[in-house]
């Protein structure tokens, strides 16, 4: 009797679960069915449910597969759904899913081109295009990481190597208060102590101030430091402000520092004309993270790296530049013209996330993403035009790209903290009510709420109707508040009598 191999299932078994498996992801994925934006579960709840002894034998694949996509992998937040404007939420598409399944099947693993020839030929082209896609220039190159957090930290350990030859003593790196938390957490994981990371106050913009960093750098020069880096940030996390690209590469150029840009947000809309005006200068830059998972719409994980020197990641990461005597990679070796990407980046083996940029750029089209990504910077317009004109609503900051910031002005509070706690109470009622996701950040130490509108199924209307429902959920907190202090006042006045 033929026997199978360990581990393998039966081809009319394989078609079977995979038939389910893309109904499920076909109604998951359908605009129809798109369900609630957030299903709250509590640890002990799905404790309950999944924290099951390892299964020594083996179940049915089309159960589990039903099982999981019920059960488990709905819980917490859709970010797909066209009301959610929570964090930065990514739309996921049906091509980048397919992509994922096939890289999987055949195994795909774009780092040397001995192992991975086709894997790499296709990472490589998806990197000329996105850099096509935002007018990058022809030298930029680097590769796909699994996120914004991973390609800051690629790219900063380059940016050390280069700029600072292994010794970090009195190295210091500048940023604003709004960059993304990734970056301090990378500088930390490449050896330098916080006191070696400058945090400079923004301008009133809530932008990185090329005057107050020239002034910054000369005086810690004097004081005996050693600048090294300046890191702006394209649509900050808070506000989707956009550093001056441009005055901060004439102050890098003057003072002989690497210009590293987190653009993990905003990057991505320089494909469109508006947004390639704001980020002027994008060129300037000695590196640039992009994060495909967020404005580029794809599933996660997609994140990537550029330098306009692409070799100097060579310099940090390349497996002969860490020699170990295995010698069992000799035979992989690169010749120079067929590349090894394993040799730009921390990781050996990983996986063709390029390929879900691929077969949706492919799919849909350059310009389709060009237009998906421009309604996104329109709806943040429209949202803080709605906001303008409201008489019970105020801005937080200037419009951002693709971010609103604002707040709600119950009457009689005036201000301060009791203003904050009324919209971080504003922002859980409304997620708690389950119409729409939004969350607070905070603008010059003041918390206030805050919507990303950067999901391609998300509507002028989706938009105008989350910010009546705030509106509402907020009388509704006022209404509540006002009766909860009134008792309070009558429990107080009867206790004194
Ligand atoms: C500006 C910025 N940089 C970096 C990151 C981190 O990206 P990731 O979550 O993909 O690691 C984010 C995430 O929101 C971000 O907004």
């Amino acid at each position: 009797m033929l026997t199978r191999p360990p581990l393998t299932l039966p081809a009319d078994q394989m078609r079977a679960a995979g038939g389910r498996a893309i109904e499920l992801i076909i109604e998951r994925m359908s605009e129809g069915a798109l369900g609630p934006v957030l299903v709250r579960r509590s640890r002990d709840d799905l404790e309950q449910d999944w924290d099951e002894p390892i299964p020594e034998h083996g179940q049915d694949l089309i159960a589990l597969v039903e099982r999981l996509a019920v059960d488990a992998l709905p819980s917490g937040m859709h970010s797909d759904h066209p009301r959610c404007f929570a964090f930065v939420p990514t739309s996921g598409n049906y091509p980048a899913v397919l992509a994922d399944a096939l890289t999987a099947a055949f195994l795909s693993v774009p780092g040397a081109w001995l192992v991975g020839s086709g894997p790499t030929q296709l990472e490589l082209v998806t990197l000329r295009w996105l850099r096509e896609l935002l007018g990058l220039d022809g030298c930029f190159g680097g590769l796909f990481v699994s996120g914004g957090s991973m390609a800051n930290l690629t790219a900063l350990a380059a940016a050390r190597d280069s700029m600072l030859g292994g010794d970090l003593t009195a190295a210091r790196a500048y940023c604003s208060t709004q960059a993304h938390p990734s970056i301090a957490r990378a500088l930390h994981i490449v050896g330098l102590r916080r006191d070696q990371l400058v945090v400079l106050p923004p301008d009133d913009r809530l932008r990185l101030d090329p005057a107050r960093l020239a002034e910054r750098i000369r005086q810690d020069r004097d004081d005996g430091w050693r600048p090294f880096l300046v890191v702006a940030t394209i649509g900050t996390t808070g506000t989707g402000a956009v550093d001056p690209i441009e005055e901060l590469a004439d102050v890098c150029g003057r003072e002989g520092l690497w210009l590293h840009a987190d653009g993990a947000l905003g990057a991505a809309a320089a494909a469109t004309d508006r947004g390639r005006r704001i980020m002027a200068g994008l060129n300037r830059v000695d590196s640039l993270t992009l994060d495909p998972h967020k404005w580029l719409f794809q599933p996660y994980e997609l994140g990537c790296v550029l330098l306009r020197r692409p070799e100097q990641l060579k310099d940090t990461f390349a497996m002969a530049r860490h020699f170990l005597d295995s010698g069992y990679l000799a035979v992989s070796e690169s010749d120079g013209r067929e590349p090894n990407l394993s040799d730009y980046g921390p990781q050996q083996t990983r996986g063709l996330r390029a390929l879900k940029l691929w077969l949706s750029l492919k799919t849909f089209g350059a310009e389709a993403f060009r237009a998906a990504i421009d309604q996104g910077i329109t709806l943040a317009e429209h949202a803080a035009a709605f906001i303008e004109t409201h008489p019970e609503l105020e801005p937080g900051s200037e419009p951002g790209l693709g971010v609103v910031t604002f707040r709600y002005r119950p009457p009689g509070v005036a201000s301060g903290s009791d203003l904050d706690s009324f919209q971080a109470m504003l922002a859980r009622t409304v997620w708690e009510a389950g119409f729409a996701m939004i969350t607070t950040t905070a603008v010059r130490g003041e918390t206030v709420l805050r919507m990303c509108t950067i999901n391609p199924r998300t509507s002028v209307r989706h938009v105008e109707d989350t910010l009546d429902h705030v509106v509402e959920c907020a009388r509704a907190v006022s209404v509540h508040n006002d009766r909860r202090a009134a008792k309070v006042r009558d429990r107080d006045g009867d206790a004194a009598v």
